[in-house]
């Protein structure tokens, strides 16, 4: 057989959703057995295009070469879902085999052709089908369903895998295991990969080369990681590079600053003064339980918390914020943004409860005008609804809140998540003019090379959600965080 240089070429590829252009001439090409990171901003068009190359969606324009051959070979390329794409009831080799019975009545028999549905399992990870092979698909965790979602396109006779954010809702052990795969599916059996992440870190650590699209178009066409920085990665996604490359870690507050919040718990101890960041990491259920309680949801059932010297309880959320202290919940949608007011009252929404005031409209409008401007969030008019606004825009939005008000404490759980990598930049920045103007930071991430970067300490949590250890700025690197929440060895 020939060896076709490009496993996946796509074209010019035009994509129209009713009047807007969403895809202007996208090119992507991919060789065999590489792992390829696409990279785009928020909207850029990403996964548009990779439902256009699976086949899901037809494009307007443009052309699509599969392993070569001019026809569109629809089996070679799988996009690898995260959720919903196993049938939850029927076991994983029922699930591995189902795009193989052709015939719509096939009754499916026991055991027959389990074994086929095993090697491609073994493919991935030779203890994987006795570990899942005969187990309902639904009773499977996250990561395992992703597996087996590999198992069943390399099964069908996929060459080229597409995954779009595949890592967002797994832990740092599960990428590292899943990019192991990857790369000796390239290796071993010739299998490319299209991934889209924003984790530049993880980019970097298992892609070889990058593709980068900016409203719809590709501007960067194949260019290997090595000789490609992040700051010329932004340029090119077309954002803003005033801020800086990596946010500086903050330094912790002078000894003998007051101390604005004391956690306790057994042996652990953490001091925060005005200006300190401290960074959670680890299983979520950690992280949540001493959240509840600085946002007055609930009291610890582990820490013991006092607020300027005294035990913080709290009769309500908003209590919270009339004694200075701002969340951004990590679910903007039900959580966060006001999504049926406009931007104005979202930006001046923790104001309005802190003061218990409306102010005139015309303050609030200017409040929200500045607003708008110096976080240089990119929309029509104050009067718009944030819901119109890309997912990274609401984030800063709910950011803008708080810089509005200052607060003693700013709690964040995951601000960054899902955002592209210029507006996390913009993000880092925020929060460290917030952190310099005395506010204390707690922030949840589940990025390691985040909170290595911009928490002065952190807790970590176990896989239980026991804290178990507090580390400090000059021992908080990404492994020792892995290791001290139980994510890698
Ligand atoms: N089905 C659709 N109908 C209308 N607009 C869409 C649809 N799907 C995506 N879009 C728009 O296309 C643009 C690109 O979206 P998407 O491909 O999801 O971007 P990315 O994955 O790079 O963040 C966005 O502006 C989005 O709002
Ligand atoms: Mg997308």
């Amino acid at each position: 057989m020939t060896s076709p240089a490009f496993a996946l070429e796509a074209l010019g590829i035009e994509k129209r959703f009713g009047a807007t252009l969403v895809l202007q001439g996208a090119d992507l090409k991919v060789r065999r057995a590489e792992i390829h990171a696409l990279l785009g901003g928020n909207g850029a068009g990403k996964s548009t295009l990779i439902r256009i190359v699976s086949g899901d969606i037809a494009a307007n324009a443009g052309a699509i070469r599969v392993g070569g051959a001019e026809a569109f070979d629809r089996g070679a390329v799988a996009v690898v879902y995260q959720e919903l794409a196993l049938l939850p009831h029927l076991s994983v080799a029922e699930n591995i085999r189902l795009p193989r019975q052709r015939r719509p009545f096939e009754v499916y028999r026991a055991g027959r052709g389990d074994d086929s549905a095993a090697a491609s399992l073994a493919l991935i990870d030779p203890a994987l089908p006795a570990a899942v092979l005969h187990r309902p698909a639904g009773s499977l965790d996250l990561h395992q369903r992703q597996l087996v979602e590999i198992a069943r396109a390399l099964h069908s006779g996929a060459r080229l895998l597409l995954l779009d954010e595949p890592t967002a809702n797994l832990t740092f052990g599960e990428s590292e295991r899943l990019f192991a795969i990857l790369r000796r599916l390239a290796r071993d059996e010739g299998i490319s990969t299209v991934l889209v992440s924003h984790r530049m870190n993880e980019i970097r650590a298992v892609a070889d080369v990058c593709t980068i699209i900016r409203d719809g178009r590709t501007v960067v066409d194949r260019i290997p990681l090595a000789e490609i920085d992040d700051d010329a990665i932004v340029t090119a996604m077309g954002q803003s590079r005033a801020v800086e490359a990596v946010a500086p870690r903050q330094s912790s507050a002078p000894e003998g600053s007051p101390s604005r919040l004391a956690l306790r718990c057994g042996k652990l101890r953490v001091s925060l003064a005005a200006g300190d960041v401290l960074g959670l990491a680890g299983s979520p259920d950690g992280p949540m339980d001493l959240i509840g309680a600085l946002v007055g949801v609930a009291p610890s059932r582990r820490w013991d918390v006092a607020f300027e010297g005294r035990p913080l309880r709290f009769s309500s959320p908003a209590e919270a914020v009339r004694r200075g202290v701002g969340y951004v919940s990590g679910d903007r949608a039900e959580k966060g943004i006001l999504s049926t007011l406009p931007i104005t009252d979202n930006v001046v929404a923790a104001r309005r409860v802190a003061r218990r005031t409306v102010l005139a409209l015309a303050d609030e409008v200017r409040r929200a005008e500045t607003a708008l401007r110096r976080l240089s969030i990119k929309a029509a008019s104050v009067d718009v609804l944030p819901r119109t606004l890309s997912g990274g825009t609401q984030q800063k939005l709910l950011l803008a809140r708080w810089l509005d008000v200052t607060p003693s404490i700013l709690v964040l759980e995951e601000p960054t998540r899902g955002v592209d990598i210029g507006t996390k930049r913009e993000i880092y920045e925020i929060v460290r003019r917030l952190a310099e103007a005395g506010t204390t930071v707690v922030w949840w991430s589940t990025e390691f090379s985040e909170l290595a970067a911009i928490a002065s300490r952190a807790v970590a949590f176990d896989l239980a959600g026991e804290p178990s250890a507090v580390l400090g700025a000059e021992d908080m690197t990404e492994v020792a965080l892995a290791r001290a929440t139980g994510m890698a060895a």
